[in-house]
């Protein structure tokens, strides 16, 4: 092989042998003359090529990002089933630690990059070359997120357009009646709490908690976005399945779907949930023409008419509707659970809570104007985030090529966004510690992303920092919270899937269980039982 030709520098080639021969012991006692300088200079353009040649090689190298090795198939093999087994985010986590704060494993056969620093992850959050998710083709069919929705969606063109009905919807005008909505709604699953406690006393004892949110989430999600009467406990466990089914069926490969016997019943419980939705959105719609004036026209109502214009497809309509019901059930109950978990591990920042509510809110209703002013509950609620997230990580797709930190991404790979092990890992003075000593300074946006940021982040994260004050402050000031047997975060069964989910026990429906005791607070309040 001719050498030079690969650097295409146009050098007459030097021949081994001759050199070889010319740099002999006999040359080398020649007297130097003419011909001595000429090979003297022959070998040092040699070996000012052959170091050119080096440097070229070492830049051109196929850097490689740290991650286990392909081994003949065993490496892809072997992390996809560790996805498989443990989760997405528990899986993550596990290569993060091993390998670094850029990975690349392969899920599903695909090249994936899990991202944990917050440089790495801050170039994918504000590029929109990222703007779209992966997952199995097949398993969104099943979950009706293919091309459709929102949160799933990866046909562009249409997740643009369907976002700003999100937009439009949770934030701006759309979020003013939040906090009415939510305070009456908490208010009204509390009393529905007292009336069924078979004590009729004072406390509430074995409260399942997560469910009670659940029930006021989704009732506060029905009232703003949908407006249609419903069994909230029917829907709540159609919901539940519905997100089962989805931590199931994500990264499935394609085989699993072939099978029918074996997802048949995860299905079953995505299409019962559409149904409901179905009905629903039917429901409104008979509504909608019967009513002569429309006041308010909220979410389903605005896409119930873009149907109509032939603007959007039913079957899209119906999945963004579900979408918009699913999206809070699934994500802020259970950062509330883990929040009131926190609360009762922390009871110095309990009191400080207490205490500026008493000053901000005192006995009367929460208002819009009080939210700014909550900074302690803020605070708390941010740093909750940080320390034990719902949501863990992110999925994006690369819809072109791109270079990330100086490694090459090729055009589809697969990109997790590792947040919440950045929040762990970066900036914060106590970063592995529950403490608001970690928002004493003001923290740069690039180091804390709970709902992401850009063009792909958290449609819902304004509506939903609204949702958990008011929600808090209402439970807050009426009682304190007791978790049974000293249950604690770190004790809590868990899982790592999709999201951070407490794991429910079937044979022991308690171990979620809590108490509730009244507060016994200053005059006015609007709690009930208060002043008793
Ligand atoms: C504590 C509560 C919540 C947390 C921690 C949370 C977090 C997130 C995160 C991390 C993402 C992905 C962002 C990304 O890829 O960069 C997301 C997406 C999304 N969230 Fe939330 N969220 C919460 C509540 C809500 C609520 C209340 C709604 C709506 C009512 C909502 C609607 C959505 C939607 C529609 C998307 C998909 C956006 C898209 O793909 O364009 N979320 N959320
Ligand atoms: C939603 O819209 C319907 C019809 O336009 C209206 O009756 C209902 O009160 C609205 N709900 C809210 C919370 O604005
Ligand atoms: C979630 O992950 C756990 C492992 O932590 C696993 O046992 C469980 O079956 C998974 N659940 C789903 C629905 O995938
Ligand atoms: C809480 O986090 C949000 C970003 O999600 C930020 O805008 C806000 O300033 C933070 N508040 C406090 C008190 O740290």
């Amino acid at each position: 092989m001719n050498l030079f030709s690969v650097c295409e520098l146009t050098v007459t080639p030097v021949r081994y042998d001759v050199l070889m021969a010319n740099l002999g012991p006999e040359n080398a006692t020649a007297p130097a003359g003419a011909e001595g300088v000429f090979v003297a200079t022959r070998v040092l353009l040699l070996m000012l090529l052959l170091l050119l040649l080096l440097l070229v090689a070492w830049t051109h190298r196929e850097a490689h990002v740290p991650g286990p090795s392909f081994c003949l198939g065993v490496g892809p093999l072997l992390s996809y089933l560790r996805f498989l087994w443990t989760g997405i985010g528990t899986a993550s986590n596990y290569y993060n630690n091993k390998y670094g704060d850029i990975a690349r494993v392969w899920i599903n056969g695909e090249e994936t990059l899990i991202l944990s620093s917050s440089s790495a992850v801050r170039h994918v959050l504000r590029s929109s070359r990222y703007t779209a998710r992966f997952g199995s083709q097949p398993g969104l069919g099943c979950l009706g997120m293919s091309g459709r929705g929102i949160i799933f969606n990866n046909d562009v063109a249409l997740w643009k357009k369907t976002r700003s009905y999100f937009a439009k919807a949770l934030t701006g005008l759309g979020v003013l009646h939040t906090v009415d909505v939510c305070v009456s709604s908490t208010q009204s699953h509390l009393d529905g709490l007292r009336a069924s406690d078979p004590l009729g006393g004072d406390g509430l004892s074995q409260v399942d908690v997560l469910s009670v949110l659940r029930g006021i989430v989704v009732d506060v999600s029905n009232t703003l976005f949908l407006g249609v009467p419903t069994d909230e406990k029917e829907l709540l466990g159609k919901i539940l399945k519905y997100f089962d089914t989805w931590q199931t069926v994500l990264i499935k490969p394609d085989i699993y779907f072939k099978l029918d016997w074996i997802h048949q019943s995860h299905k079953d419980a995505a299409q019962e949930l559409q149904d409901t939705i179905e009905r629903l959105i039917d429901q409104k719609r008979r509504e909608l023409q019967e009513a002569d004036k429309l006041d308010h026209i909220n979410f389903t109502a605005d896409l119930i008419f873009a149907q109509g214009h032939g603007e959007l497809s039913a079957d899209h309509v119906r999945q963004c509707v579900l979408e918009m019901v699913i999206a809070a059930p699934d994500t802020l109950s259970v950062s509330l659970f883990f929040m009131l978990l926190l609360l009762k591990q922390h009871h110095e920042v309990e009191l400080r809570i207490l205490t500026e509510l008493d000053t901000v809110v005192g006995g009367r209703k929460l208002r819009n104007e009080d939210l700014p002013k909550l900074c302690v509950l803020e605070t708390f609620i941010n740093e909750s985030l940080r320390f034990h997230p719902v949501v863990d990580f992110t999925m994006r797709r690369a819809l072109s090529q791109d270079l990330i930190q100086g490694f090459r991404v090729p055009e589809g790979t697969n990109v997790i966004l590792n947040v919440g092990r950045m929040h762990r890992t970066e900036f914060y003075p106590k970063p592995e510690e529950f403490s608001l000593d970690n928002f004493e300074k003001n923290v740069p946006s690039r180091y804390f992303q709970p709902f992401g940021s850009g063009q792909r982040s958290c449609v819902g994260k304004h509506i939903a920092m609204v949702m958990m004050k008011s929600i808090l402050v209402t439970i807050l000031s009426c009682y304190s919270l007791f978790p049974h047997q000293g249950l604690t975060l770190a004790s809590l069964p868990q899982t790592n899937n999709l999201s951070q989910q407490p794991v429910e026990s079937e044979q022991d429906p308690h171990t979620l269980a809590m108490t509730l005791i009244p507060r016994r607070r200053t005059t006015g309040s609007p709690c009930p039982t208060a002043g008793l």
